[in-house]
């Protein structure tokens, strides 16, 4: 596959529900080593999108391709191959409450084979460095704050080294303060590990500071694409009420 080439590409892609139409003709990719975000209303179909990067649901109609292979109608085996080749992660928030931090970050490794219990503990350290929570591999999920537990978890998608993690709603829930921390730690990926990140959120903050490029879903549809300067640019009203109405609820909450 050549370097140049998409990491992931989305083909008039179609979604349904019963008589719920949710993804209505979607075509787009994401660009190896870019961060990519995703925006729009709520039930808009961000998630669901997201999800058909990784095979996590079959397409109604349309193609999902990975790194050059259709991966619409793949099995549970041959998309576990697809995943491990390219690397792609879900960073799910829930950590197991009854592992340590650190059981918690080598999870992935000891179900991926790795046997090497040096080499498990030198990868979790290296992760929680680059979290920046050194030294809490011992402390229970209980104990740690929102915004560390989200820390654990980006540590536990970043650890078996992934070329590409996705995002859904990495900043929910968490303070400015702390957002702005898990910010930091996507563009450091990014420029330091050379990770491709696809992130939906509703933090403008966040999508002005971080991404290369924006999606904005609405209806099922892409309805803009651009760069953030674009965005910022853009007079088109249905974009700026969008961008209002989530600064408006920053605002009142
Ligand atoms: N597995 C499912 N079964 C039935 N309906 C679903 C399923 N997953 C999603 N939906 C519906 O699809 C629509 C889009 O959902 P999705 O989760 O993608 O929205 P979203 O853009 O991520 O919204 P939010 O910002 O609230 O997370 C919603 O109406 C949702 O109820
Ligand atoms: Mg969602």
């Amino acid at each position: 596959m050549s370097e140049k080439s998409p990491l992931i590409e989305v083909r008039d892609l179609h979604q349904k529900f019963g008589v719920h139409h949710v993804l209505r003709g979607v075509t787009t990719h994401v660009n190896r080593g870019e961060t990519l975000v995703l925006l729009g209303g709520s039930g808009g179909g961000k998630s669901v999108l997201m999800k058909h990067f990784l095979g996590l649901l079959s397409p109604y109609s349309g193609q999902v391709i990975v790194n050059g292979e259709d991966i619409s109608n793949m099995n549970e085996r041959q998309l576990g191959k697809v995943r491990r080749a390219t690397g792609m992660m879900f960073q799910n928030g829930a950590l197991f409450d009854f592992m340590t931090v650190g059981q918690n970050i080598a999870f992935p490794l000891r179900e991926g084979g790795v046997k090497d219990e040096d080499e498990i503990r030198e990868r979790v350290l290296e992760c929680l460095e680059i979290v920046k929570l050194p030294g809490q591999e011992t402390k229970m999920p209980a104990d740690l704050s929102g915004g560390m537990r989200k820390r654990v978890a980006l540590a536990r998608a970043i650890v078996d080294k992934p070329a590409c993690v996705l995002y859904d709603e990495p900043h929910a829930g968490l303070d400015p303060i702390t957002g702005d921390s898990i910010d930091h730690l996507i563009k450091d990926l990014q420029k330091n590990h050379g990770m491709t990140n696809v992130i939906i959120t509703h933090e403008m903050r966040s999508v002005f500071r971080i991404a290369d490029r924006v999606i904005f879903l609405k209806l099922g549809q892409i309805y803009w694409e651009g760069t953030p300067e674009e965005m910022k640019a853009s007079s088109d009203p249905e974009l700026l009420d969008f961008i209002e109405g989530v600064a408006r609820e920053v605002t009142i909450s």
